[in-house]
Protein backbone atom coordinates (compact mmCIF):
# COMPACT_ATOMS: atom_id res chain seq x y z
CA UNK A 1 0.00 0.00 0.00
CA UNK A 2 1.35 3.52 -0.44
CA UNK A 3 1.98 5.60 2.21
CA UNK A 4 2.57 9.41 3.18
CA UNK A 5 4.65 11.01 5.80
CA UNK A 6 4.50 14.59 6.78
CA UNK A 7 6.38 16.42 9.44
CA UNK A 8 6.72 13.61 11.94
CA UNK A 9 3.87 11.43 11.25
CA UNK A 10 3.45 8.56 9.05
CA UNK A 11 -0.20 9.20 7.19
CA UNK A 12 -2.50 7.99 4.38
CA UNK A 13 -1.18 9.13 1.19
CA UNK A 14 -4.69 10.77 0.35
CA UNK A 15 -5.23 12.83 3.55
CA UNK A 16 -5.24 16.19 3.00
CA UNK A 17 -2.23 17.89 4.75
CA UNK A 18 -0.35 20.53 3.56
CA UNK A 19 -0.95 24.11 5.03
CA UNK A 20 -1.80 26.94 2.25
CA UNK A 21 0.77 29.15 3.39
CA UNK A 22 3.06 26.05 2.84
CA UNK A 23 6.21 27.38 1.00
CA UNK A 24 6.66 24.71 -1.55
CA UNK A 25 3.07 25.34 -2.45
CA UNK A 26 3.29 28.83 -2.81
CA UNK A 27 6.71 29.50 -3.98
CA UNK A 28 8.27 25.79 -5.13
CA UNK A 29 10.70 26.91 -1.84
CA UNK A 30 12.19 23.52 -1.58
CA UNK A 31 14.19 20.76 -3.36
CA UNK A 32 13.38 16.82 -3.45
CA UNK A 33 14.85 13.09 -4.24
CA UNK A 34 13.06 10.71 -5.99
CA UNK A 35 15.05 6.75 -4.80
CA UNK A 36 13.98 3.47 -6.44
CA UNK A 37 13.38 0.40 -4.18
CA UNK A 38 13.91 -2.89 -5.13
CA UNK A 39 13.06 -5.43 -3.25
CA UNK A 40 12.57 -3.56 -0.19
CA UNK A 41 16.49 -2.21 -0.61
CA UNK A 42 17.03 1.87 -1.64
CA UNK A 43 19.49 1.73 -4.57
CA UNK A 44 22.19 4.14 -4.38
CA UNK A 45 20.61 5.66 -1.00
CA UNK A 46 23.65 7.26 0.09
CA UNK A 47 24.39 9.14 -3.65
CA UNK A 48 20.60 10.13 -3.49
CA UNK A 49 20.77 11.67 0.11
CA UNK A 50 24.62 13.28 -0.72
CA UNK A 51 22.44 14.99 -3.55
CA UNK A 52 19.28 16.42 -1.14
CA UNK A 53 22.41 17.39 1.33
CA UNK A 54 23.80 19.46 -1.76
CA UNK A 55 20.44 20.74 -2.94
CA UNK A 56 19.52 22.40 0.95
CA UNK A 57 23.22 23.97 1.24
CA UNK A 58 22.70 25.66 -2.41
CA UNK A 59 19.61 26.91 -1.44
CA UNK A 60 20.50 27.89 2.00
CA UNK A 61 17.98 25.55 3.53
CA UNK A 62 18.92 23.57 6.90
CA UNK A 63 17.58 19.93 6.75
CA UNK A 64 15.07 19.25 9.40
CA UNK A 65 16.46 15.84 10.23
CA UNK A 66 19.97 14.25 10.01
CA UNK A 67 20.76 12.18 7.10
CA UNK A 68 20.58 9.17 9.35
CA UNK A 69 17.35 10.25 10.88
CA UNK A 70 16.29 10.49 7.06
CA UNK A 71 17.46 7.20 6.41
CA UNK A 72 15.27 5.73 9.30
CA UNK A 73 12.28 7.66 7.79
CA UNK A 74 12.79 6.32 4.44
CA UNK A 75 13.42 2.43 5.62
CA UNK A 76 10.50 3.26 8.29
CA UNK A 77 8.24 4.01 5.65
CA UNK A 78 8.94 1.11 2.69
CA UNK A 79 8.57 -1.22 5.89
CA UNK A 80 5.14 0.07 6.26
CA UNK A 81 3.92 0.23 2.79
CA UNK A 82 4.96 -3.32 2.66
CA UNK A 83 6.19 -2.76 -0.87
CA UNK A 84 8.75 -4.76 -2.76
CA UNK A 85 9.08 -2.60 -5.84
CA UNK A 86 8.70 1.05 -5.00
CA UNK A 87 9.57 4.50 -5.77
CA UNK A 88 10.09 6.96 -2.55
CA UNK A 89 9.90 10.73 -3.01
CA UNK A 90 11.29 12.93 -0.13
CA UNK A 91 10.62 16.60 -0.54
CA UNK A 92 11.77 19.80 2.07
CA UNK A 93 10.14 23.00 1.73
CA UNK A 94 11.55 25.75 3.64
CA UNK A 95 8.44 25.62 6.16
CA UNK A 96 4.92 27.11 6.45
CA UNK A 97 4.83 30.38 7.26
CA UNK A 98 2.60 33.62 6.16
CA UNK A 99 3.17 34.08 2.40
CA UNK A 100 6.52 36.80 2.17
CA UNK A 101 9.67 36.24 -0.51
CA UNK A 102 12.08 36.59 2.88
CA UNK A 103 13.03 33.37 4.90
CA UNK A 104 10.60 32.56 7.45
CA UNK A 105 12.22 31.67 11.20
CA UNK A 106 10.21 28.68 11.46
CA UNK A 107 11.80 24.80 10.63
CA UNK A 108 11.91 22.72 7.17
CA UNK A 109 8.93 20.71 6.21
CA UNK A 110 9.56 16.94 4.99
CA UNK A 111 7.11 15.51 2.81
CA UNK A 112 7.87 11.42 1.73
CA UNK A 113 5.86 9.18 -0.15
CA UNK A 114 6.52 5.52 -1.05
CA UNK A 115 4.17 3.93 -3.63
CA UNK A 116 4.63 1.09 -6.04
CA UNK A 117 6.93 1.88 -9.00
CA UNK A 118 6.19 3.28 -12.32
CA UNK A 119 5.29 0.17 -14.81
CA UNK A 120 7.98 1.34 -18.27
CA UNK A 121 6.58 -0.67 -20.95
CA UNK A 122 9.06 -3.44 -21.84
CA UNK A 123 9.07 -2.40 -25.34
CA UNK A 124 10.35 0.78 -24.98
CA UNK A 125 14.04 -1.10 -23.75
CA UNK A 126 13.40 -3.62 -26.21
CA UNK A 127 12.73 -1.24 -28.88
CA UNK A 128 13.91 2.22 -27.85
CA UNK A 129 11.87 5.49 -27.49
CA UNK A 130 11.63 8.68 -29.25
CA UNK A 131 12.61 11.96 -28.30
CA UNK A 132 12.30 15.52 -29.45
CA UNK A 133 14.96 18.06 -29.36
CA UNK A 134 13.50 21.73 -27.48
CA UNK A 135 15.42 24.95 -26.35
CA UNK A 136 16.64 24.53 -22.92
CA UNK A 137 14.26 27.37 -20.97
CA UNK A 138 15.22 26.64 -17.23
CA UNK A 139 17.29 28.48 -14.91
CA UNK A 140 20.77 29.17 -14.07
CA UNK A 141 20.97 26.78 -11.20
CA UNK A 142 19.77 22.99 -12.88
CA UNK A 143 22.51 21.45 -10.41
CA UNK A 144 19.98 21.93 -7.94
CA UNK A 145 17.63 19.52 -7.23
CA UNK A 146 14.61 22.23 -6.75
CA UNK A 147 11.00 22.06 -6.79
CA UNK A 148 10.57 24.80 -9.80
CA UNK A 149 9.66 21.87 -12.48
CA UNK A 150 7.51 24.03 -14.50
CA UNK A 151 9.71 24.22 -17.44
CA UNK A 152 10.34 20.78 -17.41
CA UNK A 153 6.89 19.66 -17.10
CA UNK A 154 6.42 22.06 -20.08
CA UNK A 155 9.42 20.53 -22.14
CA UNK A 156 7.24 16.85 -20.94
CA UNK A 157 4.27 17.42 -22.04
CA UNK A 158 5.55 18.85 -25.54
CA UNK A 159 6.99 15.98 -26.30
CA UNK A 160 4.26 13.90 -25.19
CA UNK A 161 1.93 15.43 -27.46
CA UNK A 162 4.41 14.89 -30.04
CA UNK A 163 4.15 11.37 -29.62
CA UNK A 164 7.44 11.29 -28.27
CA UNK A 165 8.83 9.81 -24.70
CA UNK A 166 11.34 12.67 -23.24
CA UNK A 167 11.98 16.43 -24.71
CA UNK A 168 16.00 16.83 -25.22
CA UNK A 169 17.10 20.03 -23.97
CA UNK A 170 19.74 21.91 -25.88
CA UNK A 171 21.08 25.57 -24.51
CA UNK A 172 23.71 27.67 -26.96
CA UNK A 173 23.59 24.89 -29.21
CA UNK A 174 24.60 22.28 -26.96
CA UNK A 175 22.52 19.04 -25.43
CA UNK A 176 21.94 19.57 -21.59
CA UNK A 177 19.72 16.75 -20.83
CA UNK A 178 16.25 15.55 -21.04
CA UNK A 179 13.51 16.99 -18.87
CA UNK A 180 13.95 14.28 -16.13
CA UNK A 181 16.85 12.17 -17.50
CA UNK A 182 20.54 12.33 -18.37
CA UNK A 183 21.36 11.95 -22.17
CA UNK A 184 24.51 10.01 -23.66
CA UNK A 185 25.51 9.52 -27.27
CA UNK A 186 27.99 6.74 -28.22
CA UNK A 187 30.24 7.10 -31.11
CA UNK A 188 32.78 4.50 -32.72
CA UNK A 189 32.90 3.16 -28.94
CA UNK A 190 33.27 6.07 -27.19
CA UNK A 191 30.73 7.07 -24.36
CA UNK A 192 29.86 10.76 -23.92
CA UNK A 193 27.78 12.56 -21.94
CA UNK A 194 27.57 16.03 -21.28
CA UNK A 195 29.76 17.49 -18.25
CA UNK A 196 28.93 18.34 -14.85
CA UNK A 197 28.18 21.98 -14.63
CA UNK A 198 25.29 24.29 -13.75
CA UNK A 199 23.66 23.52 -17.01
CA UNK A 200 22.34 19.64 -15.65
CA UNK A 201 21.14 17.49 -12.35
CA UNK A 202 24.51 15.23 -11.53
CA UNK A 203 22.17 12.34 -12.10
CA UNK A 204 22.77 9.31 -9.87
CA UNK A 205 22.10 6.91 -12.90
CA UNK A 206 24.60 9.03 -15.07
CA UNK A 207 27.25 8.67 -12.47
CA UNK A 208 26.44 5.09 -11.58
CA UNK A 209 26.63 4.61 -15.34
CA UNK A 210 29.85 6.35 -16.51
CA UNK A 211 31.44 3.80 -13.04
CA UNK A 212 29.89 1.04 -14.90
CA UNK A 213 31.64 2.31 -18.04
CA UNK A 214 35.22 2.70 -16.55
CA UNK A 215 34.66 -1.35 -14.68
CA UNK A 216 33.88 -2.75 -17.88
CA UNK A 217 36.61 -0.96 -19.60
CA UNK A 218 34.92 1.41 -21.96
CA UNK A 219 35.83 4.74 -22.96
CA UNK A 220 33.91 7.73 -22.42
CA UNK A 221 34.04 11.27 -22.52
CA UNK A 222 32.33 13.93 -20.29
CA UNK A 223 32.15 16.54 -22.96
CA UNK A 224 29.54 18.75 -25.06
CA UNK A 225 27.72 17.68 -28.01
CA UNK A 226 25.46 19.15 -30.15
CA UNK A 227 21.64 17.96 -31.61
CA UNK A 228 23.78 16.84 -34.95
CA UNK A 229 26.25 15.12 -32.98
CA UNK A 230 23.54 12.55 -31.06
CA UNK A 231 21.52 12.51 -34.37
CA UNK A 232 24.59 11.03 -36.35
CA UNK A 233 25.55 8.96 -33.21
CA UNK A 234 25.63 4.87 -33.65
CA UNK A 235 23.82 4.72 -30.34
CA UNK A 236 22.11 7.15 -27.55
CA UNK A 237 20.36 6.59 -24.65
CA UNK A 238 18.89 8.00 -21.42
CA UNK A 239 19.14 7.72 -18.14
CA UNK A 240 17.41 8.38 -14.63
CA UNK A 241 16.57 6.69 -11.32
CA UNK A 242 12.68 5.89 -12.87
CA UNK A 243 13.96 4.12 -16.25
CA UNK A 244 17.55 3.02 -15.42
CA UNK A 245 19.00 3.27 -19.05
CA UNK A 246 16.69 3.32 -21.71
CA UNK A 247 17.52 3.06 -25.66
CA UNK A 248 16.61 6.36 -27.56
CA UNK A 249 15.55 5.12 -31.00
CA UNK A 250 15.05 8.63 -32.69
CA UNK A 251 15.44 12.31 -32.14
CA UNK A 252 13.39 14.62 -34.17
CA UNK A 253 12.40 11.38 -36.15
CA UNK A 254 16.21 10.79 -37.25
CA UNK A 255 16.48 6.98 -36.59
CA UNK A 256 19.76 6.61 -33.92
CA UNK A 257 21.43 3.96 -35.96
CA UNK A 258 19.14 1.41 -37.41
CA UNK A 259 16.62 2.82 -34.67
CA UNK A 260 17.31 -0.36 -32.14
CA UNK A 261 19.03 -0.76 -29.01
CA UNK A 262 22.54 -0.12 -29.10
CA UNK A 263 25.29 -3.15 -27.93
CA UNK A 264 27.11 -0.87 -25.92
CA UNK A 265 23.69 0.45 -24.55
CA UNK A 266 22.58 -3.17 -23.48
CA UNK A 267 25.65 -3.86 -21.99
CA UNK A 268 26.06 -1.01 -20.10
CA UNK A 269 22.93 -1.82 -18.65
CA UNK A 270 23.65 -5.08 -17.61
CA UNK A 271 26.38 -3.50 -16.34
CA UNK A 272 24.32 -1.47 -14.07
CA UNK A 273 22.22 -4.08 -13.11
CA UNK A 274 24.86 -6.37 -11.93
CA UNK A 275 27.27 -3.76 -10.50
CA UNK A 276 24.26 -1.80 -8.46
CA UNK A 277 21.10 -2.79 -7.97
CA UNK A 278 22.14 -6.74 -7.78
CA UNK A 279 24.37 -5.52 -5.25
CA UNK A 280 22.02 -3.37 -3.23
CA UNK A 281 19.57 -6.17 -3.35
CA UNK A 282 22.05 -9.28 -1.75
CA UNK A 283 23.70 -6.36 1.06
C1 LIG B 1 16.33 17.19 -14.99
C2 LIG B 1 16.77 15.82 -14.61
N1 LIG B 1 17.92 15.33 -15.11
C3 LIG B 1 18.36 14.09 -14.81
C4 LIG B 1 17.64 13.26 -13.98
C5 LIG B 1 18.15 11.89 -13.65
O1 LIG B 1 18.67 11.87 -12.35
P1 LIG B 1 18.74 10.53 -11.47
O2 LIG B 1 19.56 9.56 -12.26
O3 LIG B 1 19.43 10.96 -10.23
O4 LIG B 1 17.35 10.08 -11.26
C6 LIG B 1 16.44 13.72 -13.42
C7 LIG B 1 15.67 12.86 -12.52
O5 LIG B 1 14.63 13.19 -12.04
C8 LIG B 1 16.00 15.03 -13.74
O6 LIG B 1 14.85 15.53 -13.23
Amino acid sequence: MSIGFFNGEFIDIYKAVIPIEERGHQFGDGIYEVIKIIDSKPILLDEHLIRLENSASSILLELPYTIIEIKGIIMEGIHQSGLKNAEVYVQITRGVSPRNHLFPDVSASFTMTVKPSKEIPAQYYLQGISTITLRDERWANCHVKSLNLLPNVMAKQIAANSGSFEAIQVRDGKVTEGSSTNVFAVNNGIIYTTPLTSNILPGITRQAILQAAKYTQMKYLEENFTPEFLKEADEAFLTSTSVDILPIRSVDGKLIGNGNPGRITLELHQAFQRLYVTREVNK
